[in-house]
Order: C-alpha cells, then structure tokens, then sequence
C-alpha cells in the first residue's frame, strides 16, 4: 500500500516535470507553440459575484459587480490537455463549472468570453449572433 502510494507521488511529480519542462521548450523554441489563452469572464447577474479560478498563476477570489469582467490568461501547449475549473458565488447560490477544457474550446483567436447568469454560463462563440448558455452542473 505504501509502495503503491509513493510510486503515485513520483508519478505525479515526474508528469509535473514534464509538464514544466514543455512549456519550457515551446517558449524557447516557438512562440507559436506557446498561445497566449484569454478567458474572459462577465458577471451577467443582478448582484456581485465571486469568481475564484485555479488558473495556475491566479487563484485569488475576484468579486464581479454586474457588468464587471475577469480576464485570466494562462499559456496553452497543443500537447496537454487542460482543464480549468471555476466556482461562482453570489447571494444563495454556488456553482462550479470547467469554464475552459481544451479539447472543447477553440476559442477565437485565442479569446474565449463567457457571460455568467443566474441559470448557468454563457459562451460567446464567434459566428454565433446568440450567446451559447448552457445549464449549471453542481
Ligand atoms: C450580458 O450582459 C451584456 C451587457 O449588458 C449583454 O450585452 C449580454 O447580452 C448579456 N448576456 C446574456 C447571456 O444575458
Ligand atoms: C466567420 O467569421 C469570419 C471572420 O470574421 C468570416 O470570414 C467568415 O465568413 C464567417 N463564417 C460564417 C459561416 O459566417
């Protein structure tokens, strides 16, 4: 059991080391390798919201009035797989969503807009004249 438990840590910590170690290269190597990722989020409900990511390089609870946005931006490799997820409280209510996965996102150019209503999160997706809302899952 304890064997097992150890070889899972190393594990973990060697896929972060690779993980590092690409986002690394693809900086040196290409910048195009390495896209500059936007995710922009607007507080679409009638009371302030608290939107708290666990971006990599900002995890801190933001407070959106209504109408105020969040931009997070993180770097996205072609190689890895990435999913963020974020909370979203207000006044009796609290939902968590993956606000960016990116084998379903392909945001435009690099922009990804998200507006945030009471009955569930909607994306911006370019070409579309409607934003696209879809249902809270927790
Ligand atoms: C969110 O608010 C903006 C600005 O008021 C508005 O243009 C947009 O249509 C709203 N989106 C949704 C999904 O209600
Ligand atoms: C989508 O937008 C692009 C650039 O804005 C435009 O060139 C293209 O014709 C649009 N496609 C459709 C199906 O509307």
């Amino acid at each position: 059991m304890a064997v097992l438990l150890v070889s899972k840590n190393v594990l973990m910590l060697l896929s972060l080391t690779i993980f590092v170690t690409l986002q690394m290269m693809a900086g040196v190597v290409t910048g195009r390798l390495l896209d500059n990722t936007k995710i922009n989020i607007m507080n679409n409900i009638s009371e302030p919201l608290l939107v708290h990511g666990w971006f990599h390089n900002d995890h801190e609870l933001h407070r959106l009035l209504p109408g105020e946005s969040h931009r997070y931006k993180f770097f996205k490799t072609p190689f890895i797989k990435m999913v963020w997820a974020c909370t979203f409280e207000w006044k009796g209510a609290f939902h968590r969503y993956d606000i960016y996965d990116s084998r379903r996102d392909s945001c435009y150019q690099y922009n990804c807009y998200w507006q945030i209503t009471e009955d569930g999160p909607c994306q911006i997706v370019h070409n579309y004249t409607e934003p696209l809302c879809f249902s809270w899952n927790y």
